[in-house]
């Protein structure tokens, strides 16, 4: 029809499966490592936290100096990770640390491609095991 303009459909991009996924148990709080590889076959490091009973994944590496933050105090509270180098508080969902909800399916864990941005907005919570 003239005049009319067509709306694409929207895209939808497919959740990622994480492997290589380790079961952690830091002062008491299970987190999990894991990774996502993209089609050129490049992995990236994910740590995965529980923050209000929501799975939330961000990418296991300080800003600062790229060392792992497996061992960083976590306040869930304020959603704040604290490196275990040097102590940086660093905003889980925030500019450095930037969230995506994880879901689980059939016992393995996937990475979504939404955005997560703190308590209630997007994770499902409850890893078995
Ligand atoms: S390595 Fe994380 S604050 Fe320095």
């Amino acid at each position: 029809m003239r005049g009319m303009t067509r709306i694409p459909p929207p895209v939808t991009i497919p959740d990622r499966l994480i492997d290589d996924v380790e079961e952690h148990i830091i002062r008491d709080e299970r987190r999990w490592t894991g990774v996502v590889r993209d089609g050129g076959g490049v992995s990236r490091p994910l740590l995965i936290l529980e923050i209000a009973g929501e799975l939330v994944a961000v990418r296991n590496r300080c800003p600062h100096r790229d060392i792992s933050l497996l061992r960083g105090r976590l306040d869930a509270d304020r959603c704040i990770l604290e490196c275990p180098s040097h102590g940086w508080e660093l905003p889980v969902g925030g500019a450095d640390l930037r969230g995506a909800p994880v879901v689980e399916r059939d016992g393995r864990l996937y990475l979504t491609a939404r955005v997560w941005t703190g308590p209630g907005t997007g994770g499902t919570g409850g890893v078995r095991g």
